[in-house]
């Protein structure tokens, strides 16, 4: 049998999707005659309500419920002890508001446009407070919290910071800020819940359904045997369905009190206010280093924002922790707490802010020493972990950025800013590394031998458009030495063995290793006998890193190094991407074409945060005022031209059994930064406050001869 893992198969679910007969959460169309449920949203951005009057709503066409607090069921509370993504997420729970747009009411209808319309006859009267809203202005309120999320130290503090910063030969200190911004995924947060006596079926856009499933049980105070959670398809996560919202608790209590199906699905414009969102930072970085361009201390200080309703302190300073050789460093966190929607995951957390400071800060003490900056990163390089003393399991940082200088040309980069013109392009290059935290987390499988020759593999893995059905495929059937065409794939169901579901790029390197372990026992168990007539079935497993030695034992992460190439209009100051490519060590891939399709997706959020994306907040309400793709930029095509990603051919045998490392969130992890650096390059402005806009470059731009 041909080796099957690591070949570039197309997606065994592509037909179905293309076809439009793969059943997202809203098109479980067998379920007849649904009812539809609209959710209405505060207009003030904190206060009370102090009346609230449903009655022209009720009596409009084909309405069958308005749900306020004064009706709804009482829930469970929220237990900050448990996982953001598995604990109650109480919703329409009391006449608080706590951010613009928090749930007052839903309203259900036979159809969604009654259901729409209907909503606009809720009668809300607020006592308005006072909200806080500005980030900037409440800066010198700013708390530590007691841990930064993934259980990860708040601070980290090695040697003399202060002392050797003060005394350094070359230093960079520089403060950078990155707004707020969305996940966005194509499918909006939809959910569909059917009541049976007193069971209920979930289809929900999830990326966790087990997880969903717990929380959906505490916040309805049900036993979680009652409940099913089904998500075969989701239209992209980005970090936005690990935990569940108010569609999926408001469809849940209003299907169990009308004992009919209720589907509720969030308008994109609610997704800004319905979600929590990536929290704004400011980030100081200083770098200390001496005139041939060691750095002897690394500090990443980071205050970002958070609603208390579900603290959630992004580990952004932690992206600096395992990167530099600098001997005397200081990462701290801050929060600021502010009537916003809370922070939650948004496309690799942690790194793609911090790299973003931290790749940039790199870059400006290049410039300040005169030195190839990745000469200067190759200088750094640690040996081990500079801050744990772990050895590295396996680490190809140094070989990515040869590997990417030299594919990319590194050698025609602009030698000083404002240099080279093409037209009217000012051309400039920038690089940045990349780095991203591999996480293990428990997982199971199961794979059935039936008597006629196929497989069946079952894990509650979602596929989150990452290409989970094709890779768990890909590993049954080399490890059962079958044909891929003889294995089924069946997942995303909470009736299937329990994992940690797609996120954190731990999705392939979790499920795979449990479906390898389960289909190894299987082979043992079938080397006993024939197969019956029932077939023969085995489990596998993974185990958390915490009880995992080799996490113990060793820095383990993914790495990346990213080169763009930007023009920049030397009379507008428009900047334009011109290409861009990744090369990556992420131990041996699953599948080399939906490997690349992840590492180019994170390329693009990474131009797409540093260059576009911006949430605006209406500082008396805090309302958030683009709220709609129109105004909310994203790149288009058009501003994405040839990216490519290169994987270097590498195994980590201490990552896991199969050598694999999450690629879902490394191509947006650094990529930010080598856009930002390329504008400097380009035209020798240093903009620190992102995104990159027009209006921030034209004030430097450098007046050249026409
Ligand atoms: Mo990811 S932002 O952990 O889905």
């Amino acid at each position: 049998m041909a080796a099957l893992i690591g070949q570039p198969i197309d997606r065994i679910d592509g037909p179905l999707k293309v076809s439009g007969r793969a059943t997202y959460a809203a098109e479980h169309w067998n379920v007849a005659e649904p009812l539809y449920g609209h959710i209405v949203g505060a207009t003030i951005g904190k206060g009370r309500i102090t009346a609230i009057d449903t009655t022209r709503a009720e009596q409009a066409t084909g309405v069958r419920m308005v749900m306020t607090h004064r009706n709804a069921p009482a829930q469970g509370a929220a237990d900050p002890s448990e996982s953001a993504y598995s604990r109650a997420y109480p919703t329409l729970s009391g006449p608080d508001v706590r951010h613009y747009g928090e749930p007052v009411a839903l309203v259900v209808a036979s159809t969604f446009e009654q259901a729409r319309a209907a909503a606009n006859l809720v009668d809300v009267t607020y006592a308005n407070a006072s909200g806080r809203f500005d980030f900037a202005a409440r800066l010198n309120h700013a708390y530590a919290p007691k841990k930064v999320n993934a259980g990860l130290a708040t601070e980290s503090a090695i040697g003399d910071f202060d002392g050797t910063f003060s005394g350094a030969e070359v230093t960079v200190d520089a403060t950078y800020t990155t707004p707020y911004q969305f996940s966005h995924p194509m499918e909006p947060h939809a959910c569909m819940v059917v009541p049976d006596g007193e069971d209920l079926t979930v289809y929900v856009s999830s990326q966790i359904v087990g997880d969903a499933r717990t929380a959906i049980a505490s916040t309805l105070k049900m036993d979680e045997e009652r409940i099913l959670v089904v998500s075969p398809y989701v239209g992209g996560g980005f970090g936005s369905k690990l935990g569940i919202h108010a569609e999926t608790i408001l469809a849940a209590l209003a299907a169990r009190e009308l004992k009919h199906p209720v589907k509720v699905v969030m308008t994109r414009q609610q997704i800004f206010q319905l979600l929590g969102l990536r929290a704004m930072t400011t980030q100081r970085m200083r770098l200390g280093a001496t005139r041939d361009g060691r750095m002897v201390a690394l500090g990443h200080d980071v205050t970002m924002h958070n609603n208390p309703i579900a603290q959630y302190a992004e580990q952004t300073a932690t992206s600096a922790r395992p990167m530099y050789a600098a001997p005397n460093r200081l990462t701290r966190h801050w929060l600021v707490d502010l009537d916003l929607p809370r922070g939650e995951d948004v496309r690799a957390p942690g790194e793609a802010p911090g790299l973003l400071a931290v790749e940039c800060a790199v870059d400006e003490l290049a410039t300040a020493l005169n030195m190839d900056p990745i000469e200067l990163r190759i200088l750094n390089e640690p040996k081990a972990h500079p801050e744990t003393g772990q050895p590295f399991s396996d680490r190809r940082l140094v070989e990515c950025m040869r590997e990417g200088a030299r594919r990319f040309g590194w050698e025609r980069r602009p030698a000083r800013p404002a240099s080279v013109r093409d037209g009217r392009w000012l051309v400039g290059y920038g690089i940045a590394a990349g780095v991203r935290m591999q996480f293990q987390l428990p997982s199971k499988a199961t794979v059935r031998m039936r008597p006629d020759g196929t497989a069946l593999v079952r894990s509650d893995i979602t596929d989150i458009g990452t290409g989970t059905y094709t890779i768990v495929a890909q590993v049954a059937a080399e490890t059962l030495g079958i044909p891929i065409e003889r294995v089924k794939v069946e997942i995303g169901s909470s009736d299937y063995p329990r994992g940690a579901g797609s996120g954190g790029s731990f999705g392939a390197t979790n499920t795979c290793t449990a479906v390898y372990n389960a289909c190894m026992a299987l082979r043992e168990k079938l080397k006993k006998g024939s197969v019956p007539a029932e077939g023969v079935e085995a489990e596998g497993a993974i185990a958390a890193m915490w009880k995992d030695p080799n996490y113990e034992k060793y820095s383990i992460h993914g790495y990346g190094a990213h080169f763009a190439e930007v023009g920049v209009d030397a009379d507008t100051a428009e900047v334009r991407l011109r290409r861009m490519l990744g090369v990556f060590a992420a131990g041996r891939i699953f599948n080399a074409k939906t490997a690349r399709s992840q590492l180019i997706g994170g390329m693009t959020f990474g131009v797409s945060s540093v260059l576009h994306e911006e949430a605006l907040v209406e500082p008396g309400s805090g309302a958030f005022l683009n709220h709609d793709l129109a105004g909310y930029l994203l790149p288009v095509h058009a501003d994405i031209p040839a990216i490519d990603a290169v994987l270097l051919e590498n195994f980590d045998d201490k990552a896991n059994v199969l050598g694999a490392k999450g690629v879902g969130e490394l191509g947006n992890c650094g990529a930010n930064a080598a856009v930002a650096n390329a504008v400097f390059n380009a035209i020798g402005v240093r903009v620190r406050d992102f995104p990159i806009t027009i209006e921030k470059l034209l004030p430097g731009l450098p007046l050249l001869d026409a």
